[in-house]
């Protein structure tokens, strides 16, 4: 099993439970916060405040006729972190690309704030305050960090000084060009870049890519912060598994384009064995 990822937890003993049993289990559990089991939101709450930031209806997506991801069910209200989890392939960045209008859908729907997003149209998914941080940063490496910030600039965003607020160590390097920056600084840059568009739905795909472990230790908690200080719901697709638990509110299995797993990341964190079943899938497990 190559493709699972580096930092996995050792392989466990199953306990003869079938992956069928784990998947119903945990399929159907709903994403957002029970309005009722809220003290904070009292008996009066209003319909808006139960609305999803993001939902997303039976996604089902591909390159032409191909399907690649199949029937994926999200529902997150405001600051919710989700992370999504799965090997090389099993259709990550292909769901977030798509949720993103970057890829028409074959199937499903996305919604923020309960309006249904047009199909393959990734203007107005950004407009609707959907913002992906691809896993090649597409940053404007000519350019230096500050104008990078400024063009991507919109208004109710962060200013350049909230988002050095965000990322302290980028606050020296403003004037130096994007291209000539660590790796981390230009993860961080392609994060804040993104702060400054105003999200309501962050989607960050694999923010780890290429970079050290001790950087990817201090990005993850940046993105809790920002889903508990601006609100924002933030879908993570990450190959550090356990960083990511420890950020994330919920969690998603995909393998091979199925959703195997939907389940709060505390429970996959605290166990791990429901991780490796999913991935194992209906495979045997060999010695
Ligand atoms: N442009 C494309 N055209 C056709 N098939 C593609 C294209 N891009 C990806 N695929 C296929 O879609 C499947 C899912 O790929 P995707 O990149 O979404 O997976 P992933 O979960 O993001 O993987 P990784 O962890 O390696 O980033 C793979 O089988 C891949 O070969
Ligand atoms: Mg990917």
């Amino acid at each position: 099993m190559s493709n699972l990822p580096e930092d996995r937890p050792e392989p466990v003993e199953l306990d003869g439970v079938a992956p069928s049993e784990v998947s119903a289990e945990h399929a159907a559990v709903d994403l957002s916060v029970d309005p009722a089991l809220d003290p904070a939101l009292g008996p009066a709450v209003d319909r808006a405040a139960e609305t999803p930031v993001l939902e997303v209806r039976g996604l089902t997506a591909g390159y032409g006729a191909v399907t690649v991801v199949r029937d994926v069910d999200v529902r997150l209200t405001a600051g919710k972190v989700l992370a999504v989890l799965g090997p090389n392939g099993a259709g990550k960045t292909t769901l977030l690309s798509t949720m993103a209008g970057l890829l028409p859908r074959i199937g499903g729907e996305v919604l923020v704030e309960g309006k249904a997003l047009p199909n393959a149209r990734p203007g107005a998914a950004n407009r609707s305050g959907l913002v992906l941080v691809s896993d090649d940063r597409a940053l404007f490496t000519r350019l230096t960090i500050r104008e990078n910030l400024q063009v991507a600039h919109r208004p109710g965003g962060l200013d350049v000084d909230g988002a050095m607020d965000m990322f302290p160590a980028l606050k020296k390097r403003l004037k130096v060009a994007a291209g000539a920056v660590s790796g981390g600084e230009q993860q961080m840059l392609a994060v804040a870049r993104a702060l400054v568009q105003r999200p309501k739905v962050l989607l960050i795909d694999e923010m780890s890519m290429g970079l050290a472990p001790v950087i990817v230790e201090e990005l993850l908690p940046v993105v809790r912060r920002i889903a508990d200080e601006t609100g924002a719901v933030i879908v993570l697709v990450e190959q550090h598994v356990h960083l990511a638990l420890e950020v994330a509110d919920e969690a998603l299995v995909i393998v091979h384009g199925d959703v195997r797993l939907a389940t709060a990341a505390g429970e996959l964190a605290a166990h791990p064995e429901l991780l490796q079943t999913a991935y194992l899938g209906g495979e045997a497990v060999s010695a």
